[in-house]
């Protein structure tokens, strides 16, 4: 294999196109423990290694492209967020962002709850022994047969999005003869600072019953008018990757607001808010995501105080962070198929995955880090970019980042922080064969969830 530097392509102090990207880093062997879990390193030949296992290894025995998630890491994230929220609240785990069964059973060792959104998560979070009342539904447009699944299994609570789901929820309790434990999906048009598809708090989108045209206070009378549904509070989520916590703080002031309007007409104080998921996580060196026990602390802060100038008891607190416990946990391991310097603009460096891994940068416009981790290089950086192998331009997995100019076919690079919605937003575009999941822990390497192979194409594929 080639280790000569390639010809062409910006270097360390060229003029560089434009771009999202600062200068070069200092040193292109650092992995920088921001941006990837904790136990990885590299070990003396140069090799990087996660949960004691060097990435050769685990590409020989396990194929590329391969999400590798670090155990240790996401226990220690998933028990930050119980311990910081401690006894008064509640950490439901976001499924959405990435889920199987022994994500489950992690989550249920380390004391979490779980937010489902679907059947299909519903369906794995029972299968692998998550108990129902720590369960709870969420959705939009969650079909007759969601609710009726949901009902049927004694999830802890639903919370509910429409007037119309409220009248099938309640039709279905009654036919089953329970009372379900409902929350109220607000929106408290907050705008948060990220992508527009992932701001879910503002009026103008299709979650939620909103706070400022009346339609939550409406929602709140016909679910109180229902003999089989519980309400017990009322649920915000503002939006995704979010550094900032004033914008949880609006929300949580306006959800307050709320209670005590449901008091002041009901009669009722209710006993629980959730105020969402949606903290941010670094997927470059320059993100500065906040701990969750300061977190934890504005937010306990800002309900006690406003439930204070209230005048009503505290109510339960809950969170959902998805993106904030399982993304920082695993990163997607490549093979280098092909390197394309493009004079005076950049190196096209193409992997065996692509947008069907990752959709995210496609999608969102996300940012994201990359590093060689088969080697240590000394060779001076070179501006790339990373993109897979299907059939579309914009199929790009890191828009722009420096790799070391000797780089080479065969060699692998991966790119932290994709635990969070890039398996569980997997798709087979081009007839791609979805990569298998690793947990890696104490020297040892399991499949997870495994690698889609041909035949499973063909099973589905009935003719
Ligand atoms: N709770 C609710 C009601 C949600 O809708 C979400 C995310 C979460 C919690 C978890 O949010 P997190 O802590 O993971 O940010 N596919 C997008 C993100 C969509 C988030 C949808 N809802 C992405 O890749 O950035």
């Amino acid at each position: 294999m080639s280790r000569s530097a390639h010809p062409a392509g910006p270097r360390h102090g060229d003029v560089l196109p434009e771009g999202h990207y600062s200068a070069p880093p200092a040193d292109l062997n650092a992995l920088d423990p921001k941006v990837w879990s904790c136990t990885v390193a590299r070990d003396a030949e140069g090799v990087a290694t996660v949960g004691g296992i060097d990435v050769k290894s685990l590409a020989a025995e396990f194929g590329t492209p391969a999400y590798v998630l670090d155990e240790d890491d996401f226990r220690a994230r998933a028990r930050a967020w119980r311990d910081a929220f401690g006894t008064e609240a509640d950490v439901f785990y976001a499924g959405k962002a990435f889920l199987s069964k022994a994500i489950v059973r992690w989550l249920h060792e380390e004391g979490l709850n779980l937010d489902v959104c679907s059947s299909g998560e519903l369906t794995v979070a029972l299968a692998a022994g998550m108990p129902p009342q720590r369960i709870a539904l969420h959705g939009n447009n969650k079909t007759a047969d969601e609710l009726e699944h949901a009902v049927k299994t004694g999830v802890g609570r639903i919370v509910v999005d429409s007037y119309e789901e409220i009248e099938r929820l309640a039709a279905i309790t009654a036919r089953q003869g329970v009372r379900q434990q409902v929350l109220i999906r607000i929106t408290v048009g907050v705008e948060a600072h990220t992508h527009e598809f992932i701001a879910t708090a503002h009026e103008d989108q299709k979650f939620g019953l909103s706070l400022g045209n009346g339609s939550a206070a409406e929602a709140v009378r016909r679910v109180l008018g229902h003999e089989g549904l519980e309400l017990r509070g009322i649920h915000s989520h503002i939006g995704s990757q979010i550094f900032d916590t004033a914008g949880f703080e609006v929300a949580a002031r306006r959800v307050v607001g709320l209670l005590a309007e449901i008091r002041d007409e009901h009669g009722v104080e209710l006993p629980e808010i959730d105020l969402g998921g949606g903290l941010g996580i670094a997927y470059t060196s320059e993100d500065d995501p906040r701990e969750p026990a300061e977190i934890a602390a504005a937010l306990a802060d800002i309900v006690r105080r406003e439930c204070a100038a209230a005048n009503l008891d505290t109510p339960r607190l809950s969170v959902e962070p998805g993106r904030a416990i399982v993304g920082p946990t695993a990163f997607t391991l490549y093979e280098v198929g092909t390197v394309k310097p493009l004079e005076g603009l950049r190196t096209y460096v193409s992997v065996d995955g692509g947008m069907s891994d990752n959709i995210r940068t496609a999608l969102y416009d996300a940012e994201y880090s990359v590093a060689l981790v088969s080697r240590r290089s000394d060779a001076e950086p070179m501006l790339v970019r990373v993109v897979g192998k299907h059939c579309e331009s914009g199929d790009i997995v890191v828009r722009d980042a420096f790799l070391p100019a000797d780089l080479a076919p065969g060699d692998l690079i991966a790119v932290p922080a994709t635990g969070a919605y890039c398996r569980s937003m997997a798709s087979n575009y081009n007839h791609a064969l979805k990569p298998p999941v690793l947990a890696v822990k104490d020297g040892a390497a399991r499949v997870i969830v495994r690698r889609e192979t041909e035949e499973d194409l063909l099973r589905l594929d009935i003719g």
